[in-house]
């Protein structure tokens, strides 16, 4: 950048007209979602992506947005202190948005150390370069902080697990994680609230139900299963399958998001979920018959996918295979999102309906994006 661009962005900023974010994990799922939601919506600023490309994160995810000149993508480590206080300043970042995260439950049971470092030490590397470059360092200067935000993306996982007549979760329930993954990420959660009350970093935490969409790991249930089908393979279903989740279409996490960082208060935690409660087994059920439709309806899919022979005789579900419960496994979510739609006016776009369609479709038409992906470690 030109000393008389970077004089412009200044300016931009100083009338709030113009955000530098820098995005942690935006090459996994929701990350590259939010990216390609945020560069469309809010066309003034610009998104540096850090991710470290674990087996999670996937560049191409982001194909969407390479040649956009308010883009640019960083291949590093958030527990590299010392990078994240380089790019804060050689980009005069002033929104950090935290996605960066080992996400899967059973990968944290069976391996919690990466967990660990990337959930509590990784989230407590961004604090420590965010209070030094935004608060500490203008200080020894003799100058006000610098006028910032860290947004801390969390999960409904840090309550623990509902009864099956227990209210939803509210933001005063109490954490309760069972899991390596959500005692992780709850110790993240913990850690960024301190860094308000202790140094007052202006911080926001967003705690969000289960997200499906364009992009998710096809070791998660919405796209294992739909891509279990396509390959004629079995459907592995937790236990009784009466697991239950609130599901939401991740462009709805996104716009939840956005609404967090610019009407949130400081210091603030908020709820994001469609509510919108499922059994695992009737969202495997549902796919399995919204398939067997599909391929009722395009003749051109059996060409396409001429393993899936369930698929083309109608039959998907005889595919469903009952399997050994998950450790610990929670058995119900729900999120009660009253205060970000009474505070913020938050309420999600997609139905159910209309989120499943587009995600079956995405992904029907996009086996050049998972299968690779299905082979990965
Ligand atoms: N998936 C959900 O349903 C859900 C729901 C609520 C909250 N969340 C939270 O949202 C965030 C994103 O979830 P997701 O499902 O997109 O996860 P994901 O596993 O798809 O993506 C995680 C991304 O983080 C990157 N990453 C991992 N370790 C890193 C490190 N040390 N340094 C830099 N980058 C690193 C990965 O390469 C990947 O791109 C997580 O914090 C998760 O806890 C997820």
């Amino acid at each position: 950048m030109s000393s008389s661009d970077n004089f412009k962005v200044k300016l931009l900023k100083n009338l709030g007209l113009k955000r530098t974010l820098l995005v942690t994990g935006g090459a996994g799922f929701i990350g590259a979602n939010f990216v390609h939601y945020w560069l469309a919506n809010n066309i003034e600023d610009r998104v540096v992506v850090l991710d470290a490309l674990t087996y999670a994160g996937n560049i191409e995810n982001l194909n969407l947005v390479k040649d956009n000149v308010n883009f640019e993508f960083v291949h590093g480590n958030i527990c590299d202190t010392a990078l994240i206080e380089q790019l804060l300043k050689q980009h005069t970042v002033d929104t950090i948005v935290h996605f960066a995260a080992e996400s899967h439950v059973d990968r944290s049971i069976t391996g919690p150390d990466a967990f660990i470092e990337t959930n509590i030490i990784g989230t407590y590397s961004l604090l420590k370069a965010s209070k030094k470059i935004w608060l500490d360092e203008p200080k020894t200067q003799g100058k006000p902080p610098i006028p910032h935000r860290f947004h801390h993306v969390s999960t409904d996982e840090v309550y623990g697990t509902l009864g099956p007549n227990d209210p939803p979760f509210s933001e005063a329930t109490a954490y309760s994680p069972n899991s390596p993954y959500s005692a992780s990420k709850a110790a993240s959660d913990h850690l960024v609230r301190a860094y308000h009350h202790t140094y007052g970093l202006a911080v926001t935490t967003s705690n969000c139900s289960n997200n499906y969409g364009p992009y998710h790991f096809p070791e998660k249930l919405i796209p294992l299963i739909i891509a279990n089908i396509l390959h004629d393979k079995p459907l592995p279903v937790y236990g009784d399958g009466q697991q239950i989740r609130d599901w939401l279409y991740v462009e709805d996490h996104a716009r939840g998001i956005e609404l967090v960082i610019k009407k949130g208060q400081i210091g603030e935690n908020y709820n994001i979920g469609g509510n919108n409660e499922w059994a695992n087994i009737d969202i495997v059920k549902l796919i399995c018959s919204r398939m067997n439709q599909a391929f009722q309806h395009n003749e051109q899919l059996a060409q396409q996918y001429p393993l899936a022979q369930k698929a083309f005789a109608q039959k998907s579900e005889e595919l469903i295979t009952y399997v050994i419960d998950r450790p610990g496994h929670d058995r119900r979510y729900a999120i009660d999102a009253t205060k970000t739609n009474n505070e913020l006016g938050y309420e999600p776009v997609e139905s159910f309906e209309s989120g499943i369609t587009k995600t079956l479709d995405w992904y029907l038409s996009r086996s050049d994006w998972w299968l690779p992906l299905m082979a990965k470690p």
